[in-house]
């Protein structure tokens, strides 16, 4: 089956033909990074101009790199519904419902976190159940997979997403933008002992498995001093490297918690933030666990996990109708999710 993956829930403008949620034939991400980086952050009106202006032409892109034509060769559209910047969300979902209904076929709109999560299917062979770890700049979610359609939500953020707290930290510092990204490179040619940041006291009940990301960013943005060890410096590379480490393994911990308990040592990770240099190292380096992570292209943004979703959903007769609308967040998704 050729699924056409439509992806506009942030700043990325993406369109992928992907076959049987498999095979990769074109994955065009056009990004507007550039666009947004003179005010650090995304600029949701000037994204959903942008998805408006670009949707059609990269469309093409992914259709001609694929060599395939809409109407002969692709089988059905996806595209994504939610969670994210509902302007930018309307703009795929508006275009991706005319192209099904003007070329007459099947169509679904998916969850853009639950396609994180299977993003690593489309390069590995994951066997069920695992824990599934998917962090981004909107969302920090840790959840038994029992199968993509029984998904418990063991823990998530009860502030910032992790990804928003490096993204905040690195522009209060004037790292670079993306924030993230910038970020995880000085962390590269620092020390991360030159500073402890605290770690949150949280649940120790059922809720042992949340984070909390906003004490360790005032920490890092307000109180920098009164966490420095003697002797170290505070440049850049310095909070960068300390601040990384106290972000991933508050992460890192919980997941190990999650094995213990669960007995699961499968681990799959996705999102922005499973990019991160660091958090790769640790959990490949542990060898209880068994680690998937997506490749750099396919943790961040991409029309490719949408359409390999897709493709899942689709073939379990799920579709969608034209009255579907889009949300910018999941509502409840802390147990069951979606
Ligand atoms: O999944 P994604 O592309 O978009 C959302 O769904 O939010 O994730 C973007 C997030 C941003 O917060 C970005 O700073 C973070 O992922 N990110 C990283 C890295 N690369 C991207 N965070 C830490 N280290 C990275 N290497
Ligand atoms: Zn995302």
């Amino acid at each position: 089956m050729n699924v056409l993956g439509i992806e506009t829930s942030c700043d990325e403008c993406s369109v992928a033909v992907v076959v049987d949620g498999r095979k990769i034939l074109s994955n065009i991400v056009a990004t507007q990074v550039e666009r947004h980086a003179p005010w650090n952050g995304v600029v949701p009106e000037i994204a959903s101009r942008l998805h408006v202006e670009w949707i059609e032409d990269v469309t093409t892109r992914a259709l001609d790199e694929a060599g395939l034509s809409l109407k002969e060769d692709i089988d059905a559209v996806a595209v994504t519904s939610r969670p994210g910047l509902i302007g930018s969300l309307l703009v795929g979902l508006s275009y991706a419902k005319g192209l099904a209904w003007a070329a007459d076929k099947p169509w679904v709109g998916v969850d853009h976190m639950m396609a994180h999560l299977y993003a690593p299917h489309l390069e590995y062979d994951i066997e069920y159940p695992y824990l599934g770890l998917i962090v981004s700049g909107g969302h920090t979610i840790l959840c038994r997979v029992a199968s993509m359609d029984e998904v418990e939500v063991l823990g998530t953020t009860i502030d910032d997403a992790c990804g928003e707290a490096f993204d905040k930290v690195a522009k209060f510092y004037d790292m670079g933008y993306p924030g993230g990204v910038a970020l995880d490179k000085l962390a590269e040619n620092g020390d991360a002992d030159a500073f402890r940041f605290p770690e949150p006291r949280l649940h120790k009940g059922p809720h042992r498995y949340d984070v909390s990301y906003s004490g360790l960013k005032t920490a890092a943005v307000n109180q920098l001093e009164q966490f420095r060890t003697v002797g170290y410096e505070a440049s850049l590379e310095n909070i960068a490297a300390s601040f990384r480490k106290a972000a991933i393994d508050m992460l890192v911990k919980r997941v190990r918690l999650a094995a213990k308990d669960t007995g699961i040592m499968r681990v799959v990770a996705g999102g922005g933030v499973s990019a991160n240099r660091y958090l790769r190292i640790v959990l490949n380096e542990d060898k209880k666990l068994e680690t998937y992570f997506p490749s750099i292209a396919l943790c961040t943004d991409n029309g490719a996990m949408i359409a390999a979703l897709g493709y899942h959903r689709l073939s379990k007769g799920e579709r969608s109708d034209l009255n579907l609308n889009a949300a910018a967040r999941v509502s409840g998704f802390r147990r069951p999710y979606p």
